[in-house]
């Protein structure tokens, strides 16, 4: 099936669809051996050469996994301060096949993080457009009343993100010492789950998140790592959710 041209970079892990625009535009890209200037240019994977200064771009061997994240470690692939980053907690080889965090949690955030390097699963899971299910169990300074849950089941604005979010889950899990919330949401805004127990003056003093779509943590201990499988892969992608 023929892609568009941009589409086919990112998807191979080479960069972002708007790096690769920016590489195409800048007649860096070549098709077969000519050079590729049309943004709306298509290509036929399977019969396409695509080059970009010389270097051949071709899809990775797939791999994804997940990760149980313990605080204390940053959600990015390098950090500036010689901090410890999830990568460090990744098997060599994973890091070599060109794995990827897919979105983010907080420092002090533990659980369920995807890796992958398959470009056009990472776009799924994190475009706006793909509603992508998280749940999460925040536990809580003091309990919120009935009407607080019902608030932020129906949306809450955030101000330092300037917007309000849309309905979510949030349910008070019973038999618990303290109070624990399940959330779950189809957005990612930044710091979200802090922020909207904020509104309602609660502080969340552990986060983790426990699934993603159907993925959950399962029996994974902190700190270590496993890979999807295929029905796991697919319920990340949402066939048939559309
Ligand atoms: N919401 C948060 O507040 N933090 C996270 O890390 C993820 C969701």
């Amino acid at each position: 099936m023929k892609q568009r041209l941009h589409k086919y970079i990112a998807g191979c892990g080479h960069c972002s669809r708007r790096k690769a625009e920016l590489l195409i535009q800048a007649g860096l890209v070549y098709v077969n051996d000519r050079v590729a200037t049309d943004l709306g240019f298509k290509i036929d994977p399977d019969k396409a050469t695509v080059t970009i200064n010389g270097e051949k771009v071709e899809p990775p061997t797939p791999l994804t996994m997940i990760l149980n994240k313990p605080a204390g470690f940053i959600t990015s692939t390098h950090d500036t301060h010689e901090r410890l980053t999830v990568m460090d907690l990744l098997p060599k080889s994973a890091i070599t096949r060109g794995v990827l965090p897919v979105g983010r949690l907080d420092l002090e955030t533990e659980g369920l993080l995807v890796f992958t390097n398959d470009g056009d699963l990472q776009h799924r899971i994190t475009h706006p457009r793909y509603t992508c299910t998280k749940t999460y169990r925040a536990a809580l300074n003091r309990a919120p009343s009935p009407d607080q849950l019902n608030e932020l089941r129906a949306g809450v604005f955030l101000p330092e993100v300037g917007k309000k979010t849309s309905p979510a889950e949030v349910e008070l899990l019973p038999n618990q010492a303290k109070p624990v919330a399940e959330v779950r949401i189809g957005e990612g805004m930044k710091r979200q789950v802090r922020r909207m127990f904020e509104t309602q003056n609660i502080r969340v003093v552990h986060l983790e998140r426990t699934a993603i779509v159907d993925v959950t943590l399962g029996d994974l201990p902190r700190g270590s790592w496993r890979e999807l499988t295929e029905t796991e892969i697919a319920s990340l992608r949402q066939e048939g959710h559309e």
